[in-house]
């Protein structure tokens, strides 16, 4: 459990060893219920992630590393003391799990990014008994979760030296601690400034069609004492015009080499409105959510939903007539140039984003050798 929230929640994804299970809050009943899901089988945790049970690009990087070490763990049954080899039965087996796994969603690399550090590994593994490969999983699915933790508050003490006590924040979607494991990336300065005692006030785009930021981002704040107002996406320039916003703060899925940063759709109207009025807009993720190997936004697979979300899903009846298609893409790309800052979890990164990206890589690595 947290114990930096006033009504905590409960931590959003974690591996419950004792069954083997991957444990998270199911985030499609929030904030009316708070139901926890105790997840076993593949097949279920690709529906959690695919059904936005657990959402965000870095809890589904968690999640998709403990259903990998659950995975591993099963397959290992009966042959616990066997070696493992290139071309084994059980690394077939456990490649074709990896794989279902990364096909629940496309657009957080973090889901690729985490599931490629299991699988290594793995093959570092080739040689060893089964057995100790399963236990050097488990490890690493812990320590993925734990530097979740970790990354989250580093951003999160960047970015609060970004604003100042008694600001007002605009947010998009769920960047919080539901996102993650715990604090958040654009939510994390709110939650670590309060913690220092400091207030803020926040509006939470409600973030179309899936309202992440209605049920979500508003559910985490008010739960954190933080004066929190809802507003329909469609009202994100009015209150910038009113000169209500001081900084706009979003987390992200991909962000490629030279800093265009894929959010949930709505990011990319939202950083051309802020760039109008003269509002910071700021990118708050972790260095696994950019993918170097994604010259430009151009680059990331955009996730398309079903229509009904739009048309049907939250009302009682359809509100399009029959007939009508509707267009689902939950992403878009803020571009670069429209960014003030870029906030990983190792420094402050501004434009040019190509050099200050790799830099901030470059620091990362040298602070892990
Ligand atoms: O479709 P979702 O709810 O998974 O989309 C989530 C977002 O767009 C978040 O802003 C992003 O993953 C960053 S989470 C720290």
């Amino acid at each position: 459990m947290s114990d930096t929230l006033k009504k905590a929640i409960p931590d959003t994804v974690s591996l419950d060893l004792e069954n083997a299970a991957l444990v998270i809050i199911d985030q499609t009943l929030l904030p009316n219920e708070t139901v926890m899901l105790s997840l076993k089988s593949q097949n279920e945790i690709w529906e959690a992630i695919k059904s936005l049970r657990v959402r965000g690009a870095p809890a589904i990087g968690v999640a998709a590393a403990i259903g990998y070490y659950l995975a591993a763990r099963e397959l290992s049954y009966g042959v616990e003391n066997d070696i493992l080899t290139d071309g084994s039965n059980y690394l077939i087996k456990l490649t074709e799990a990896k794989e279902y796994l990364a096909s629940s969603r496309p657009t957080a690399v973090n889901l690729f990014w985490a599931l490629d550090r299991m699988n290594s590994v793995t093959l570092d593994h080739i040689g060893s008994k089964i057995s100790d490969v399963v236990d050097a999983l488990c490890r690493e699915a812990i320590k993925i979760r734990d530097e979740d933790i970790s990354s989250c508050r580093a951003m999160g003490e960047y970015a609060l030296s970004l604003i100042k006590d008694g600001d007002t924040i605009l947010t998009h979607c769920n960047a919080g601690q539901l996102a993650t494991v715990r604090y958040g990336t654009a939510l994390s300065p709110i939650h670590i400034g309060r913690e220092k005692g400091m207030n803020f006030k926040v509006f939470c785009d409600e973030t179309r069609p899936l309202l992440q930021g209605a049920r979500l981002s508003a559910y985490e704040l008010v739960c954190d004492g933080v004066d929190t107002t809802v507003i329909c996406d469609n009202m994100a320039s009015q209150v910038m015009r009113n000169g209500w916003i001081d900084a706009i703060f979003v987390g992200a899925d991909r962000i490629a080499a030279n800093g265009d940063a894929c959010n949930k759709i709505g990011t990319s109207g939202l950083a051309v409105l802020a760039a109008h009025y003269g509002v910071p807009f700021y990118v708050i993720a972790p260095l696994s959510t950019i993918d170097f190997n994604c010259e430009s936004g151009k680059d990331v697979p955009i996730e398309q939903r079903n229509s009904n979300e739009i048309t049907e899903m939250w009302y009682e009846k359809p509100m399009a007539p029959k007939g009508a298609k509707a267009y689902n893409p939950a992403f878009d790309y803020a571009e670069n140039e429209l960014i003030t800052a870029i906030i990983p979890d190792y420094g402050i990164a501004r434009a040019p984003y190509t050099e200050s990206l790799a830099a901030l890589r470059e620091n990362a690595k040298n602070k892990k050798d």
